[in-house]
């Protein structure tokens, strides 16, 4: 079973590719596509098109959240696909906002309204619990926060009833994909922490074996001291490949390239990653 991932959009690009800050995953798993996000604007459908990439064969696309480096492309992706299921949790219509020292408070949450994008033939599934996208590929709905060492982000708030508060990132949802060798865990930004999605999924998937994990892991404002917890316990679970880039950050990054050397991919814009290629099934 060949598993591919093309990066569509990331902060950082390949020759040729367009780098913009935010994330897009095309996640081809024996020719079932799936799209994680879709960048902060017209990234992900300027290198999809670099690449040959037909937004029309998608099966599905996922939101990992609301937030915009990931959302802000979904209305240009539309107009080329046309009509496409969206898998999401209900949150990602929360107003989300940035809030950091020094920096002036940012709106950071989907800017399209959900009217305006079922016009475009977006029909929504939105749930807090997994959802199998196909007989191998399960999202992890929401994401229970477990170790002693992984905290949401204090700059990142939303709106409530009772005025604005720092967000639980309910929204934050991952994918894994099953395969021989064990789970390929794609993470968006993993704002509830990238141990917890991984031991989520093994809950969810009755899987322990992490084969890889691809995508964004929030490391971004992370002490060393829990960046190195984080490389600790990936290394505990034996993962063999690790392709995080995003929000993980330059530290932490350099970090895991130190770590896992040769199995550590730094996946950006452009990158086509060949996981796996099962010659069983
Ligand atoms: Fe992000
Ligand atoms: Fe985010």
């Amino acid at each position: 079973m060949p598993v591919t991932i093309t990066t569509l959009s990331e902060n950082t690009a390949n020759f040729g590719f367009l780098a913009e800050w935010g994330l897009s995953l095309l996640i081809d798993v024996n020719g079932f596509k799936v799209l994680m996000d879709t960048g902060m604007s017209i990234s992900t459908v300027y290198n999809a098109r670099l690449l040959g990439v037909d937004f029309g064969e998608l099966d599905v696309i996922v939101l990992s959240h609301g937030h915009l480096d990931h959302t802000g492309g979904l209305m240009e992706v539309l107009k080329l696909s046309g009509p496409k299921k969206i898998v999401a949790h209900p949150d990602i219509w929360n107003a989300k906002y940035s809030d950091r020292r020094g920096r002036p408070s940012r709106n950071i949450g989907m800017p399209f309204s959900r009217e305006e994008l079922e016009k475009l033939g977006a029909a929504f599934e939105l749930s807090r619990e997994p959802v199998y996208l196909s007989s191998s590929i399960v999202t992890s709905g929401e994401v229970p926060m477990n170790t002693d060492y992984e905290r949401l982000d204090q700059g990142l708030f939303y709106e409530t009833e009772e005025g604005v508060q720092p967000d639980p990132l309910k929204d934050d949802l991952s994918m894994a994909v099953k395969t021989k060798p064990g789970l390929i865990v794609v993470l968006g930004c993993a704002h509830r922490g990238p141990v917890n999605i991984i031991r989520h999924f093994q809950e969810v998937t009755g899987e322990d074996r992490i084969y890889a994990v691809v995508g964004g892991t929030h490391l971004v404002h992370a002490s060393p001291e829990r960046i190195r917890k984080t490389i600790r316990d990936f290394e505990k679970m034996n993962v063999k490949k690790v392709a995080c880039s995003h929000c993980t950050g330059l530290r932490a990054a350099a970090m895991m390239a130190d770590a896992f050397g040769d199995s550590f991919v730094y996946n950006n814009a452009g990158t086509r990653l060949t996981l796996t290629i099962d010659q069983g099934d």
